[in-house]
């Protein structure tokens, strides 16, 4: 049976586009997952990787997803079953929504956390505390049970409010304001950090490469965190691309989005590593990285009660504008393939994603005990759907376009149909059929240790 394309949502303008893949792509994982992973992973070497998956793979994947949900004019999905009916690349969709239910849950359990600290901001908690006191304030709030789970319900119910009403009229008049605030703040913080006593170290940590410390298991960490911090892998960006209009050029918005995650995340590095040496704090020291870093920093600086606030208020912005695109995917999905309204699909989605999110934040206290594979449940999450699910997918969609779609086909779309020279396509289509898919199994495949050198 066919379907009848009805007119679709668009994004209103060229800004809007940039406001809303940029405010999907930068959030916390730019600036809480990013340090920490770069951390666990011995810093210098790992940046180098990480840049280096960003351009030769997440620029490429990105630009895929763009043109195929702009393409389909579908959901992540329904855009697989309408480019290739009767076959069984829908797949590729279904492990996207998979991983969307599983990273919004242990996502809104450290949105939670920056709630928290907007308040403890905002009374003074930090104040005369030493570093260890502002690692333990942290520890004892985030293994609590009461706090951290009702301010995971209120991340989660502004998230279900603003999915539900529509993206346009909300966020995307918002974030084209708040993103720049937030990368102001960050410029301030690092200005701060990088002017402590032993800031170099930080530095250095951060800047030199040390390849003894890189891991294949960091290596794969790289790919993780370049799709985690992009939104790639699960449909977020097909979806959004659906909601392109056929004018925009989907080059040059896949240039802006990597720059502006791409700068935010170093400069998030900056501000963190200084810090983390300065108050001798484990680099390794895990989702809590920034937590205990930067209310140090504010600490040191004049105005840090007030830098810190806004700070927090920021970041939990950046959480939200990035919480809705990873919603939108369920909810594109359920609205279009399943016939629900907006809004029910809304709820249920937010609802059983809440759920799960309970386990992730619980799994740091009362349920600390419960582990798989020794592994507590947050971290299980993060993994499986982070570094399995997001390169799994992001394969999948490269060798769709590279080896389904076509060539001819894909060119049309990212050309407007032939109205834009797109010189950079050869070199595209190089990196999508063969590069990419090349580097993203052997990664995989060795960071999960199938394949042994
Ligand atoms: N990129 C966002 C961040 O850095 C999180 C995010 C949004 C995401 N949509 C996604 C991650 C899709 C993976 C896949 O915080």
């Amino acid at each position: 049976m066919a379907k009848i394309d009805l007119p679709r949502e668009n994004f209103t303008s060229k800004f809007g586009v940039i406001a809303a893949a940029a405010g999907s792509a930068v959030g916390l994982g730019n600036i809480w997952r990013f340090p920490y992973i770069a951390g666990e992973n011995g810093g210098g070497a790992f940046l180098l990787v990480y840049l280096l998956f960003i351009i030769a793979i997440g620029m490429p994947v990105m630009l895929s997803e763009f043109s195929i949900g702009r393409k389909a004019q579908r959901n992540a999905i329904g855009s697989f079953k309408k480019l290739a009916p009767g076959t069984p690349w829908y797949f590729v969709g279904v492990i996207g929504v998979a991983a969307a239910f599983l990273i919004l849950a242990f996502y809104s359990t450290v949105a939670g956390w920056t709630l928290e600290y907007v308040v403890k901001s905002a009374t003074d908690s930090f104040a005369d505390k030493t570093g260890d006191e502002i690692s333990q304030l942290f520890a004892a709030f985030h293994t609590g049970t009461f706090w951290p789970l009702l301010w995971q319900l209120i991340f989660m119910g502004v998230t279900l409010a603003i999915v539900m009403a529509g993206i346009k009229d909300g966020i995307e008049r918002y974030v084209k304001i708040l993103m720049p605030l937030l990368v102001l703040m960050i410029i301030v913080i690092c200005i701060r950090s990088l002017t402590l006593p032993g800031a170099a170290e930080g530095v250095s940590y951060l800047f030199s490469p040390d390849f003894s410390r890189l891991t294949t298991e960091g290596v794969l960490a790289a790919l993780g965190q370049a799709f985690f911090s992009l939104s790639l892998g699960m449909g977020t960006l097909i979806t959004y691309g659906s909601y392109i209009s056929k004018k925009e050029k989907l080059g040059s918005t896949v240039t802006q989005v990597t720059i502006a995650d791409t700068v935010i995340a170093m400069l998030a590095g900056i501000a963190i590593f200084p810090a983390v040496f300065a108050f001798g704090i484990a680099p390794d020291a895990g989702p809590g990285l920034v937590f205990e870093t930067l209310p140090n920093v504010f600490q040191e600086m004049a105005g840090g009660y007030f830098f810190g606030l806004i700070f927090f208020i920021l970041l939990s912005i950046a959480a939200l504008t990035s919480s809705i695109s990873i919603l939108e995917v369920v909810v594109a999905y359920m609205k279009e393939e399943l016939n629900m309204t907006r809004r029910s699909a809304s709820i249920f989605a937010a609802a059983i994603i809440t759920l799960l999110g309970v386990l992730c934040t619980l799994s740091f206290g009362v349920m600390q005990e419960v582990t798989i594979f020794e592994t507590r449940l947050f971290d299980l999450m993060e993994f499986s759907a982070s570094d399995v699910l997001l390169p799994i997918g992001g394969l999948l969609i490269v060798l769709f376009i590279g080896w389904y779609l076509g060539a001819a086909r894909t060119r049309e779309e990212v050309s407007n149909d032939n109205s834009l020279k797109v010189r950079y396509f050869p070199a595209y289509m190089f990196l999508i059929k063969f590069i990419a898919p090349v580097a993203i199994a052997i990664v995989f495949l060795y960071g999960i240790g199938l394949l042994n050198i």
